[in-house]
Formats: structure tokens, sequence, C-alpha cells
């Protein structure tokens, strides 16, 4: 199977933004250590970030071929209705990651637009919410 890791605004920065929230691995160390973890699984992964909303909505609606999407969108998470119906017009599952435990954070990030139109959610396991994303789609 073939999957696409999607990161959404600020998290090109993983490793020096907030570290105490998101860690001190950059997102290509973060990103290399899935590749390897999918790679030993028999899969394959592409990855993209972009911290504009129209590019994340081109790569979703181009992510049909995959056999599954992990998105990471960031704060675009808590209000971009545009990132919401670009993952409801496509058929691939995606999965909704955050590093962080949102629902421990501040209200605003209680609310998330994409829950609904993804296949499920998985937060608060620092890097590993991507990890557990990505068995999902074959566990
Ligand atoms: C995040 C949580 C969001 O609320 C925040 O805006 C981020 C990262 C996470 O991975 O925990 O940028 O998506």
């Amino acid at each position: 199977m073939k999957f696409l890791v999607i990161n959404g605004v600020n998290l090109g920065r993983t490793g020096t933004r907030e570290r105490g929230i998101y860690g001190s691995e950059t997102l290509e160390e973060i990103n290399a250590e899935l590749e390897k973890f999918v790679r030993a699984h028999g899969h394959e992964v592409d990855f993209f970030q972009s911290d504009v909303e129209g590019e994340l909505c081109r790569k979703i609606g181009e992510a049909g071929g995959y056999d599954g999407v992990v998105l990471n969108a960031g704060a675009y998470t808590h209000y971009s209705i545009a990132l919401r119906d670009a993952v409801a017009g496509i058929p691939t599952p995606v999965v909704e990651v955050h590093m962080s435990n949102v629902h421990a954070r501040e209200e605003f990030r209680h609310v998330s637009v994409l829950t609904p139109v993804c296949r499920g959610e998985i937060l608060g396991f620092g890097k590993k919410s991507y990890q557990l994303a990505l068995e999902s789609f074959w566990l």
C-alpha cells in the first residue's frame, strides 16, 4: 500500500517551535523515521508540508491514488472549511493526527472541522501519533 503524510501550517518548524509541546526532533527526522517504519512493513509513503491552505487543499484533492492519507493540518484543523471540503471530496480515507492532546489545551483547539469527514483521529502521542495513524491502515 502507498500512503501520503501531510503536515500543515507551522509543522515545518517542528523541532524548534514550542519544543515543550512538540518535542525537539525536526519534521525531517520524524519523517525519516516514519519512512523506515512504513517500509519495514512492506509499504510506501510520500510526504508533503505546506503553510499555505490552498496548497494543502490541492494536495488532498490529488491524493486519490493513495491507499490512505495521514493529515496533521495544524491550526487549520480548527477552522478551515476549505480543508474539510477537500477531505470530503476524495474517496481515499484520511486519518486526522495531532502530536499534542488538543483537548487538554486551549478551548479553541477542542473543535476540529475535519474529524466528521475523516476515518478517525489519533492525538496526544507526540511523533508516535503519525505511526499509529499509518498502522491503522494495515492492522
Ligand atoms: C497540532 C495541534 C494544533 O492545535 C496546533 O495548531 C498545531 C499542531 C498538533 O500536532 O498537536 O500546529 O496539530
